[in-house]
């Protein structure tokens, strides 16, 4: 196969010399650029896309590193920055983490290599230092690190949980338990923050009721089942992603008991699977694509030192109303 060194000596001169005119940079006689096309045509020689990569610094790829796409919450986040990215001429290399703080480091360090031009990152709590994001653009989507410098999109975390809570005591229910994301994840926290808030608010806040379900649909079976065997008063769960309110509705069943009459559930995010199951999942609806979306807008102007009009994106989420919660009481 032709290479870089075998086209410099059929035309004559250095590789550096060919180098430049493979990427138009630099002055080059046009008679010697001539020389150097004749013997790339002869030789039938393409350049290699990390060469060209190594001289003008783009690969017009970028990688996304969310948690994990089992979760039907991020494929609709990554199909966004995909479509976008697409429009912008960007490939996307996509990467799970699972959560794990030693891999996002090691996906970074990986995609650093292979001279991607940026990283959209869904991060579990990873430390992005300044001097990484003054190496290659950065936006942190979804789970974000604290920094005035990175750019980041967002829903309505603790907005959000303040409307489920609110929503559900609008409804009568009187005690309403908490399915709570991992500790560690910035926006199970700040939901469990709003469901806390509301319900000190009203004088009513049980902290008993909340209950650690990491954002997995098994684990919220279980614990639903166990913390509706401990206490049968519940009337109502607030759950911080809408996998764990689809446990919680099985824990529901297992027990006998009735969605919404005797329980009310209400999840967060809003994936297309909760209106496939029945009863159709009442939950806080995240603008996904949105948020993939103006993240990968971020992302090209970053690449393309375009200047942001604002570096913090926090997108308001919305209360849908499906046929796992009572109608308002009246
Ligand atoms: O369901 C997965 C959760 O983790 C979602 O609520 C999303 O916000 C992500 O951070």
């Amino acid at each position: 196969m032709a290479t870089i060194r075998s086209v410099a000596k059929l035309a004559g001169v250095s590789v550096a010399t060919v180098s430049r005119v493979l990427n138009q940079r630099g002055y080059v006689h046009i008679e010697t650029e001539k020389k150097v096309l004749k013997a790339i045509k002869e030789l039938n020689y393409t350049p290699s896309s990390v060469a060209r990569s190594l001289n003008n610094k783009k690969t017009n790829t970028i990688g996304l590193i969310l948690p994990d796409i089992t979760n039907p919450f991020f494929p609709e986040l990554a199909r966004a920055i995909e479509d976008v990215m697409q429009i912008y001429g960007y490939t996307v290399v996509l990467c799970n983490s699972d959560g794990s703080v030693e891999k996002e480091q090691e996906y970074i360090d990986i995609l650093k290599q292979k001279y991607i031009d940026g990283i959209i990152i869904s991060t579990s709590n990873f430390v992005i230092d300044q001097e990484l994001f003054s190496q290659i653009p950065i936006v942190t989507l979804d789970r974000h690190v604290t920094s005035e410098k990175i750019p980041s999109v967002e829903g309505g975390n603790y907005e959000g949980a303040k409307l489920a809570t609110e929503f559900l005591l609008s409804t009568g229910c009187k005690h309403i338990a908490h399915l709570q994301g991992p500790e560690t994840i910035r926006n199970a926290r700040e939901r469990r923050d709003g469901y806390i808030d509301v319900l000190k608010a009203k004088g009513c806040f049980d902290g008993n009721l909340i209950v650690a379900a990491d954002y997995d649909i098994k684990k919220a079976t279980k614990v639903t089942f166990e913390l509706l065997e401990r206490d049968s008063s519940i009337d109502g769960i607030f759950a911080g992603n809408d996998l764990m309110a689809i446990g919680a509705l099985k824990a529901i069943q297992m027990h006998g008991l009735r969605v919404p009459d005797d329980i009310s559930v209400i999840g967060f995010d809003g994936i297309a699977l909760g209106e496939m199951i029945y009863p159709e999942l009442t939950t806080i609806a995240q603008p996904i694509y949105d948020m993939g979306a103006i993240a990968a807008r971020i992302l090209v102007k970053l690449i393309e030192e375009v200047p942001l009009e604002s570096t913090h994106h926090k997108l308001d989420v919305q209360l849908v109303e499906r046929r796992t919660t009572r109608r308002l009481s009246t």
